[in-house]
């Protein structure tokens, strides 16, 4: 039998695996079982054995270091068992089962078995108690739960190692070369498998020429960081850049009509294929922020996309599209371009046209990963057509991992916005294949980037560990409540950790999106951060940049007007009922008023204040919620492991640094284009 070592590196600890969090099932005895004609040794589907090992060796870990044991079936007290025909034959699902003392997990492939392993640790005692339970079965309610590493491979000399990246450098490369210690990416494909995640592209979507040659003679180095994935049932992919075959093959253009572009891709396919025979595929960002792309020939985005699809097409490969394209060379001056309206405007045309492999690929929302965005009716507006979601578990806008802030609850409510009204199909439906104009055919999924470096905590801020974890959780079930999630997180990474200590973590982090949009961009406005490294406020910063990101502020009002009456139209790109509760100032919802609406500053919310004052009094009231959190913090602080605290405080002293600028800085700027002192005289300078 062959076994996976399953390193705990004492430097990369506080995530949510410690061999302690084991300790109810390692404690037991266990039997593996297999139906009659398997054995673990002699699997012979590729796809289905290599998790097999990884399933042993955990066993065998944690029941060395519990007290448990390895044994015979009639002895178990828990069993994990493999029936090729259970759980509808879906290879990541399981079923949990405990009746008369014994636990059971029964899955049809060693890949639901590992699910069901890291729900049993989750799980805890609680696993073993409680009334009988027959066959609860989990499912993941899409097929690709993926994550986007922007790493570059050497350091950019503006974007760093990893893009966006706030905790280090990348766990796959230094400087210029894939790492020889591969030890860290083991333990992220470990955690990555204990939350459901099953795919990785380990390399930044801005590509460039040494990222190229990922495809070629660095492709072995691919194969090794695909080999370290592979056990824990985790998928490589790369982000290709769409100049490739001019830049690393030498053609002279990349016309997807060109028959020798399509050779080239072939060729490079097959490479890809025959040196990790399970990898998933590729990523582009084409035509987008001055990525080459299809246009250059004067072809679509369905052309390109089709074209490395049939390229792929044959390994059983993806095409993850992006549609993050728009015009970043507008004139601030024209208010009836609006960037908002570029994804849909790209690609709900083509719908019905894309290969059946390609998967187009939407942010959440229309502009950029913003605190507060409506849902993208792109996503809703591609029924013949496979949909991925795209968020940022890295902070670029929130925080830069510097603040603490909690996302699960953001992105609970954006998975289950009903497109059509109140009970209508979700986001989260459409991306499983769900439009309900849709032939039920298309898979798709959820992709965010990553928010993981070489930093110590993984995240730099240990607590932002938290939204790596909620991440996977809610894309296997985008229904589960993002608050149990976070207690869960709590409980697993610091198991010494009383339930006071839990419970302040809770009542830190639990509302701290909110806390965070309080004192920061209000009411969907959106972009007042310094432009290029985006943090911190700056409210003017993007105002006449050519980026197409603005709000109109002057004396007396500010907000973009993006109605069909009146603005730009977007409110057009939404089906019924959304198309007209946007439209409509009466009916907006005030989160989202400035995005949809330019309004006098003297506007009554639906709170029954003036929007002025409201801004005025989020932002005092938002710091004023840090410092709560902060002096939660510090009631329980010496709970945690020293270096753990250490780190946070220091988080925490520039959280509420830069929370006072954004405060007084918003209310400044707000004040001084309006002229209207705050009712309640505080401090506006
Ligand atoms: C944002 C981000 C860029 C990134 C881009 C993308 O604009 O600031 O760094 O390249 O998104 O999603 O491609």
């Amino acid at each position: 039998m062959t076994t996976v070592t399953l390193p705990i590196d004492p430097l990369v600890h506080a995530a949510w695996l410690p061999a302690a969090a084991f300790s109810a099932v390692g404690s037991r005895r266990i039997a593996v079982v297999l139906e009659d004609d398997l054995s673990f040794d002699g699997l012979a589907d590729p796809a289905f054995s290599p998790v097999a090992p990884t399933i042993m060796a955990e066993v065998e870990a944690a029941t060395a270091a519990h007290g448990g044991a390895l044994v015979d079936e009639a002895e178990a007290d828990v069993l994990l068992a493999i029936e090729l025909d259970c759980c509808e034959e879906n290879p990541e699902a399981f079923c949990f089962s405990r009746t008369d003392g014994l636990v059971r997990i029964v899955a049809s492939n060693p890949r639901g078995l590992l699910y069901g392993w890291f729900h049993l640790a989750r799980l805890g005692k609680d696993a073993f108690t409680g009334p009988d339970v027959e066959n609860e079965c989990h499912t993941p309610h899409t097929a690709l739960r993926m994550l986007d590493h922007w790493d570059n491979m050497d350091v950019h000399p503006v974007m760093g190692h990893v893009e966006r990246g706030y905790s280090g450098g990348s766990i796959f490369f230094d400087h210029g070369v894939v790492r020889e210690d591969l030890t860290r990416v083991a333990q992220y494909a470990r955690l990555l498998a204990s939350v459901g995640i099953n795919r990785v592209a380990i390399n930044n979507v801005n590509v460039g020429r040494l990222e190229m040659r990922l495809l070629d003679d660095l492709l072995p180095e691919v194969a090794r960081i695909a080999d370290v994935f592979r056990p824990y049932g985790v998928t490589t992919h790369l982000s290709v850049s769409w100049a490739s075959p001019v830049r690393l093959g030498g053609l002279a253009d990349s016309d997807p009509f060109n028959p020798d572009v399509l050779a080239w891709w072939q060729a490079a396919a097959n490479r890809v294929w025959a040196a990790i025979p399970d990898f998933g595929g590729f990523v582009i960002k084409a035509d987008s922020e001055g990525q080459p792309g299809p246009f250059a020939y004067g072809r679509t985005h369905a052309d390109g996309a089709n074209m490395l699809a049939k390229a792929v097409e044959p390994h059983g490969g993806l095409i993850h599209w992006r549609a993050f394209v728009y015009n970043h060379t507008q004139d601030w001056r024209d208010r009836k371009t609006d960037r908002a309206k570029a994804a849909y405007e790209h690609f709900a045309p083509y719908d019905g046209t894309f290969a059946e492999n390609v998967i187009v690929q939407i942010k959440h929302g229309p502009l950029d990963f913003q605190v507060r965005e409506p849902a993208s009716p792109t996503i809703a507006a591609l029924p013949q057509t496979s949909v991925a979601a795209e968020f940022q578990v890295t902070t670029e806008y929130l925080g830069h991992q510097k603040h603490a802030v909690y996302l699960g609850r953001m992105w609970s409510q954006l998975m289950q916005f009903p497109y059509w009204g109140e009970g209508s199909p979700t986001m989260a439906d459409i991306v499983a294949g769900g439009h309900p104009l849709g032939d039920g055919t298309r898979i798709g999924g959820f992709v965010a980037v990553s928010n993981v470096g070489d930093d110590v905590f993984w995240t730099g801020h240990p607590f932002a560990q938290a939204n790596l974890y909620a991440w996977g959780r809610l894309t296997w079930d985008p229904q589960a409540d993002p608050d149990i999630i976070l207690s869960d997180w709590a409980l697993a990474t610091f198991p010494e950790v009383s339930s006071e200590g839990a419970a302040a973590l809770d009542a830190i982090l639990g509302k701290s999106w909110e806390t965070y949009e309080m004192y920061t961009a209000p009411l969907g406005v959106c972009f007042m951060v310094y432009p290029h490294h985006h943090y911190g406020p700056n409210p003017d910063g993007y105002e006449y940049t050519p980026w197409g990101t603005y709000h109109f502020a002057d004396r007396i009002s500010i907000g973009v007007d993006r109605t069909r009456a009146t603005g730009t139209g977007y409110t057009d790109q939404y089906p019924k009922p959304w198309r007209d509760v946007y439209e409509n100032l009466a009916t907006c919802p005030d989160e989202l008023l400035l995005f949809f609406h330019h309004v006098p500053y003297t506007h009554v919310l639906k709170s029954g204040k003036t929007m002025i004052q409201h801004v005025y009094d989020t932002h005092f009231e938002g710091l004023e919620r840090v410092k709560v959190a902060v002096a939660a913090w510090q009631g329980v602080r010496d709970e945690f492991p020293a270096d753990v605290a250490a780190r946070i405080d220091e988080r925490f002293a520039e959280q509420v640094r830069s929370a006072t600028d954004w405060r007084d800085i918003i209310n400044t700027y707000f004040y001084r284009h309006s002229g209207i002192p705050d009712a309640h005289g505080r401090p506006i300078y």
